[in-house]
């Protein structure tokens, strides 16, 4: 069958990179974490010391964004793992303060116009499922196919919580974590460049009351809906 493109956005912590990852499992798409790519490159400033918790040098961040290379490789579990510059830094860029890196990087204009530009070449030769925040409206506007997923900020908190205990991380309290997902949500909605936004021809799954197995085949009744 002639391979089309898939776009997945919605909220953090959602269960999106889930669904997207089991849809290209189950259709032979490529996978592609667009957050994973701006968790890099809050990463590599971190490092740099670019980004602290108080302060962001945009000047040093616009003057080297064209040093950060990212790229993706297919791992042992059957996803894909997150290279910096050539460096395996799939684990590195989970922690909460890269997501706060992440969050905060990814407000700035030049940052943003790298990493769509290297998320559309990828998208090129359709056969991806790429989720993310501006997929459906900004990076691969003419996906035949836009998934878009919510959940109150309430059970994403608790999802979280569940997921770092389940991975043997001491998770921070609950009140913390809500108060996370709560000011990521509101930077992501707010933000001038590219806000989330459901594109208008996106189709919402609220997944409070669905599974990891029922949000998959609700994804493929979509898929199969249109091809
Ligand atoms: O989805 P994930 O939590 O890994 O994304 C990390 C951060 O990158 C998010 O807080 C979001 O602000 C940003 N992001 C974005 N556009 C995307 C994907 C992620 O702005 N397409």
């Amino acid at each position: 069958a002639k391979k089309i493109n898939i776009a997945i956005d919605g909220f953090s912590s959602c269960g999106k990179s889930t669904m997207a990852k089991d849809l290209a499992r189950k259709l032979g798409y490529t996978y592609i974490d667009s957050g994973a790519m701006y968790r890099a490159v809050a990463l590599y400033a971190i490092r740099k010391g670019w980004i602290t918790e108080t302060t962001m040098d945009e000047e040093a961040l616009r003057e080297h964004v064209s040093e950060i290379k990212i790229t993706f490789a297919p791992n042992a579990q059957g996803s894909q793992d997150t290279y910096l510059n050539g460096e395996n830094v799939e684990d590195d860029i989970r922690t909460l303060e890269v997501a706060n890196g992440a969050s905060r990087v990814s407000t700035l204009g030049f940052v943003r116009k790298e990493l769509v530009r290297q998320q559309q070449e990828m998208g090129k030769e359709k056969g991806v499922v790429m989720d993310g925040r501006d997929i459906g409206t900004v990076v691969l506007p003419d996906a035949e196919l836009k998934l878009f997923v919510t959940a109150p900020p309430e059970i994403r908190a608790q999802r979280r919580f569940d997921e770092m205990k389940a991975k043997g991380i001491n998770p921070p309290a609950y009140e913390d974590i809500l108060a996370n997902v709560k000011e990521r949500d509101l930077r992501d909605t707010t933000r001038a460049e590219s806000p989330l936004r459901k594109a208008d021809d996106a189709i919402e799954l609220d997944n409070t009351h669905v599974d990891i197995e029922g949000q998959l085949q609700w994804a493929l009744d979509m898929f199969n809906r249109i091809t």
